[in-house]
């Protein structure tokens, strides 16, 4: 006799309602990538013209594939690998479009086993802001606080785990009791702290510098590089190409409207993305400061500049606060590919199938951590650390591929009135506009992000 499925399994659980997933899905979105490289990247490359360029990307070719990946789960009502077979079944296409799915697994794999280290970091610097230990400090004081930080394996291990048990904590519970209830406190709880901290930085003294860094029209320093950046971070930001959110669109209501709630998440991503901006560069004009590049900015130049403030204490740590909850809900998505998959194939216990991949994830982490110490001059192809190959190998690579080839499926090997179908589309002109943006638009544009990236390092290899 066939084995019943488990209660756990992605066929037989739905998000309460569609603002749930709403959230849930912005909660995955928001993360390390809104709030340290937005900011950064949209100052350098031209402002405001970076920020006109970069909703371009997100509707021309985030939203597309977004809402392809949605789709597809809802139809599929299984995770990732499974939903990529049965479609493949139902078009008559090979069942290895499952590939798509496992690549989804592994990507997921490897971008939370260092995802979780830096996370650590944020939770760390949680409790250096709060207890005063920038407090007036010089910058070579913070600088040297990062660099010891950085140097000691155990002290990252110690807060990599921290994040990482929390993290198979709250997906072990399932999607109600786990999922849900971690949104349903974190997501306004980042709404809030926001708030809070674009206040603060309204009224630092600084704040028309940091407008102006953000929102000037500088069309000068757009380059052509500028729009492959902009692609790729449209990309990275909506978490799409690794399955999540095909893997959360299997739990979708089936009377949600696709199209409105794709735009909505798009929405709010971006929103927090120019809302971060917005506090972080008045704060760092406000004393001064340069803005710096990538980590030197959050754990150095932030840091420094609370320090500098009257009550910078409490918005230091409420800062890395804000960065620890996007991490957590980020977190949380990336594992749901991989569980939702075990949970299915072996009738497993979902608490137990997390804490082993868990316990993997964790295992592969410490290459990340050992890559600022006791590993940094290990290096692989193109002279990269394992952390650089890791990170490479997975948002340049995998990323990208996958969102390409979802798309393609969706609009090329689906049943066309299924695609129509699930996006409520019933005129001829709309949905041959919807195959044109999402059939060939948006992988056209992945493809060139693609081949940007990746040229340099396969052009080096054969040489
Ligand atoms: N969107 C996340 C960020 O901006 O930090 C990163 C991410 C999460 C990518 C989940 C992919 C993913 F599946």
């Amino acid at each position: 006799m066939a084995t019943p499925p488990n209660s756990s399994h992605a066929s037989s659980q739905r998000w309460s309602s569609r603002w749930l997933f709403v959230l849930a899905a912005a909660g995955s979105a928001v993360g390390l990538g809104n709030i340290w490289k937005f900011p950064y990247i949209a100052g350098e490359n031209g402002g405001g013209a970076f920020v006109l360029i970069y909703l371009v990307c997100i509707a021309a070719v985030g939203i597309p594939i977004m809402v392809s990946e949605v789709l597809m789960g809802r139809k599929g009502r299984s995770s990732p690998i499974h939903t990529m077979r049965k479609l493949a079944k139902v078009s008559s296409r090979s069942e290895r479009w499952s590939i798509l799915g496992w690549m989804g697994v592994l990507a997921g794999f490897l971008i939370l086993s260092y995802y979780a280290v830096i996370a650590g970091w944020a939770v760390s610097y949680i409790w250096a802001s709060g207890s005063g230990a920038f407090d007036g400090a010089s910058a070579q004081a913070v600088g040297a606080h990062f660099d010891a930080f950085l140097a000691s394996p155990i002290e990252l291990i110690g807060y990599q785990t921290g994040f990482m048990i929390l993290t198979i904590w709250i997906v072990g519970r399932g999607v109600t009791k786990g999922l849900e209830t971690a949104i349903r406190w974190l997501m306004p709880l980042l709404f809030l702290l926001l708030i809070a901290l674009l206040v603060y930085s309204f009224n630092s003294g600084g704040f028309g510098q940091g407008f102006a860094f953000m929102f000037d029209m500088k069309w000068e320093a757009v380059t052509a590089d500028s729009w492959l950046i902009a692609m790729g971070q449209a990309f990275f930001t909506l978490s799409l190409g690794m399955g999540t959110m095909m893997a959360y669109g299997a739990y979708v209501p089936d009377d949600a409207n696709l199209g409105t709630t794709v735009v909505t998440i798009a929405g709010l991503d971006t929103l927090i993305a120019l809302a971060a901006g917005l506090a972080i560069f008045p704060i760092v004009f406000a004393n001064g400061l340069e803005i710096a590049q990538g980590p030197g900015l959050t754990f150095v130049t932030l840091p420094l500049a609370f320090g500098q403030m009257p009550l910078g204490d409490l918005f230091g740590a409420l800062f890395f606060l804000l960065l620890s909850f996007a991490a957590i809900t980020s977190a949380i998505s990336l594992t749901e590919p991989a569980l939702a998959y075990l949970v299915e194939e072996y009738n497993a216990k979902r608490q137990r199938v997390a804490i082993s991949l868990g316990i993997i994830c964790w295992a592969l982490g410490l290459g990340t951590v050992f890559s600022f110490n006791i590993w940094s001059d290990i290096t692989f192809v193109g002279g990269l650390t394992f952390f650089d190959t890791v990170d490479y190998f997975s948002q340049n690579i995998l990323l990208p591929l996958g969102g390409m080839l979802i798309t393609f499926f969706a609009i090329w090997m689906l049943p066309k009135g299924l695609v129509d179908q699930q996006l409520g589309i019933d005129s001829p002109k709309l949905s041959l506009g919807w195959r044109l943006v999402a059939g060939i638009i948006a992988p056209l544009g992945v493809l060139a992000v693609f081949l940007s990236t990746t040229w340099p390092l396969l052009s080096g290899l054969w040489q």
